[in-house]
């Protein structure tokens, strides 16, 4: 007959472990006594900084956007950090993020200024009148943020993230704070060419106070990057009379897009 350790035998463990439950005992206690009583009376062990901030589920308010952009070194992480970011006060009057739309592969990104209602609701840039509009416009040069080929591909952000309450102008201390959230996007999408629709995506971009009437069909550079400023669809549909401009500049698009 075997003869089980007692010590380490499963089934005796086992056994006399049930009988401990049995017992009522509800947790598994050391070999060493330990004082209870002692141990309520000790201050708690300092907590270090950097672990508590790994932990924390929300951006630290002290982190300038700068240093949370930084950090991003892929789209989703950079989603994210903006998700998590409570430092904007628009946050609170929107519904979503609005972070972007297309294909990250596309050699074009459009910069827009701000969600309006229809994309607050929607959590995608450009989905209402103005957005058709844009998409149309894409698509007379061949460019659409459905296509899977970089060539044919559009990818769509904008300056803001959340709707500015009754579509009001961004304020300038909201594009300053939200900037470097841009840059990063920009840096890491890494386009061929940007196209800044309306007054606040070629101002922000291109770090002017000039106006898209004069921006306008004019390339420019970001980082090295060609920008054409164009008008804002929402602009065209207002002002119909403004299309033509509008048709030259896709036309500037397409022609640098070619290597014309
Ligand atoms: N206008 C913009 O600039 N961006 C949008 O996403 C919608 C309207």
């Amino acid at each position: 007959m075997r003869v089980p350790d007692l010590s380490t035998d499963a089934a005796v463990l086992r056994a006399a472990l049930a009988w401990q439950v049995e017992l009522g005992a509800d947790e598994a206690i050391g070999e060493t006594p330990v004082s209870r009583f002692e141990a309520a009376a000790r201050p708690p062990p300092p907590v270090r900084q950097a672990a508590v901030a790994a932990a924390a589920p929300q951006a630290p308010a002290e982190l300038t956007t700068e240093a949370l952009a930084a950090g991003c070194g892929e789209l989703a992480a950079l989603r994210a950090a903006m998700a998590a970011f409570e430092g904007c006060a628009l946050k609170k009057g929107a519904r979503n993020l609005v972070f972007s739309d297309g294909n990250p592969a596309a050699r074009v990104m459009v910069v827009g200024e701000a969600p309006g209602r229809d994309e607050d609701r929607a959590g995608l840039p450009f989905v209402g009148r103005s957005g058709q509009l844009l998409d149309r416009m894409l698509a007379a040069i061949g460019l659409s943020r459905r296509a899977e080929a970089p060539e044919a591909a559009v990818y769509v952000t904008n300056v803001l993230p959340w709707r500015p309450p009754q579509n009001r102008d961004p304020a300038a201390d909201e594009v300053a704070m939200m900037l470097p959230f841009l840059h990063r996007h920009i840096a890491l999408v890494a386009p061929d060419l940007l196209v800044a629709v309306g007054n606040s995506a070629a101002r922000t971009l291109l770090g002017t106070t000039t106006g898209i009437t004069r921006l306008r069909g004019h390339w420019a550079e970001w980082r090295g990057v060609p920008v054409m400023p164009m008008f804002h669809p929402a602009a065209l549909l207002r002002n119909p009379e403004l299309k033509r401009a509008a048709w030259a500049d896709l036309l500037a698009v397409r022609k640098r897009l070619d290597g014309a």
